[in-house]
């Protein structure tokens, strides 16, 4: 029978993800007990682990599969990006009719990327993403590496300057031969440090360096992957950096009927029909998706240690209107 330690094995490949170690301790259990004249538990645990493994290899169609991490940067690139294997996709997202189009449009180009390239086309790939705080160009990132199946890899850009004054060039230049070798969402956050204007004094001459070196590996990069750069200030960015980009997408903060969206969405769980939506829409407008996320998590919390059976519409405006305090 299964012994302490095979238990333990078990666990701790499940939580790894690691199948392959999973049924070879599974095997091991069933040849132990076999051994010990259980003959008939052995037989079954073998036609489980049969069972299991030709399920595991062909996904029900519709399921969705868990990506696999198969890609995990290491050396020198793993203190230069951070790696995800999002599952989030588009229609998790509360867009407006332009940006929704746009996005489409891209994964599109994304899928038939071999048919445009026989015909010496390449897909939309470059893209800037601007807009203010918490209105979704990180999870854009997500959603478009969960919608590809493939990993999103994330460059901090400011941290990289600031740690490898001197050496940020070569350090761009590892992370375009990764985007070229491995296929994949490259994210390169807060864009604007590559924006003089921000530059202290000793930083000057190195984002312009920096600047020059990015724009060089973007214009040479004609890779499968994806590189996206996003700022929350693109007034301090070179005009002339836009039109290095396939593609520039504008994010806003959310009408009233994407803010209703976003709460709707967030709360799809638990009962709202006693929720004043016109009021609460109302009390939160000018706040960006991030904010009314947190507010109807809040409101949620509520509902739950409360045990009420459903959100209640006066603290869910409260909530809101402590999410717009933090603001001033
Ligand atoms: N369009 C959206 N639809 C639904 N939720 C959103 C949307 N945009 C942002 N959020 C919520 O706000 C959080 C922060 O958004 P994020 O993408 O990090 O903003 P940004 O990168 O623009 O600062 C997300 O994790 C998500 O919970
Ligand atoms: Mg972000």
């Amino acid at each position: 029978m299964a012994t302490a330690d095979h238990v333990k094995a078990l666990i701790r490949s499940h939580s790894e993800g690691d199948n392959e170690r999973f049924y070879a301790v599974a095997l091991q259990v069933a040849a132990q007990a076999a051994r010990q004249g259980h003959t008939k538990f052995a037989q079954e645990l073998r036609d489980l682990v049969d069972r299991s493994k030709v399920r595991g290899e062909a996904p029900a169609p519709g399921q969705r599969t868990k990506p696999i991490p198969i890609v995990q940067p290491r050396g020198e690139l793993a203190g230069l990006l951070s790696a995800a294997f999002p599952t989030i996709r588009l229609a998790d997202m509360a867009l407006d009719r332009q940006v929704r189009t746009r996005l489409e449009r891209i994964l599109l180009e994304q899928r038939q990327r071999e048919e445009l390239r026989a015909h010496g086309m390449s897909p939309i790939r470059k893209l800037l993403l601007i807009g203010p705080p918490g209105t979704g160009k990180t999870m854009t990132a997500s959603a478009l590496a969960g919608e590809l199946g493939v990993p999103l890899f994330t460059i901090q850009l400011d941290g990289l300057i600031t740690r490898y004054l001197g050496e940020t060039a070569a350090k761009l230049r590892l992370i375009f031969e990764a985007i070229q070798q491995t296929r994949a969402v490259y994210f390169f956050d807060e864009f604007d440090a590559l924006g003089s204007e921000r530059a202290t004094k000793n930083e000057v001459g190195e984002i312009r360096r920096v600047l020059n070196s990015f724009l060089q590996f973007l214009e040479q990069d004609d890779s499968d992957s994806i590189v996206a750069g996003a700022t929350n200030h693109p007034q301090i960015l070179d005009r002339a950096l836009f039109r290095r980009f396939d593609s520039v997408i504008e994010y806003s903060l959310p009408s009233p009927d994407i803010s209703e969206q976003v709460m709707r969405d967030r709360l799809a769980l638990l009962d709202t029909s006693q929720v004043n939506w016109p009021n609460v829409v109302e009390a939160a407008k000018g706040l960006c998706h991030s904010d009314l996320t947190r507010a109807c998590e809040r409101a949620a919390k509520n509902a739950i240690l409360q045990r009420h059976t459903c959100v209640d519409s006066q603290e869910f405006v409260e909530a809101l209107q402590e999410r717009r305090a933090t603001h001033r």
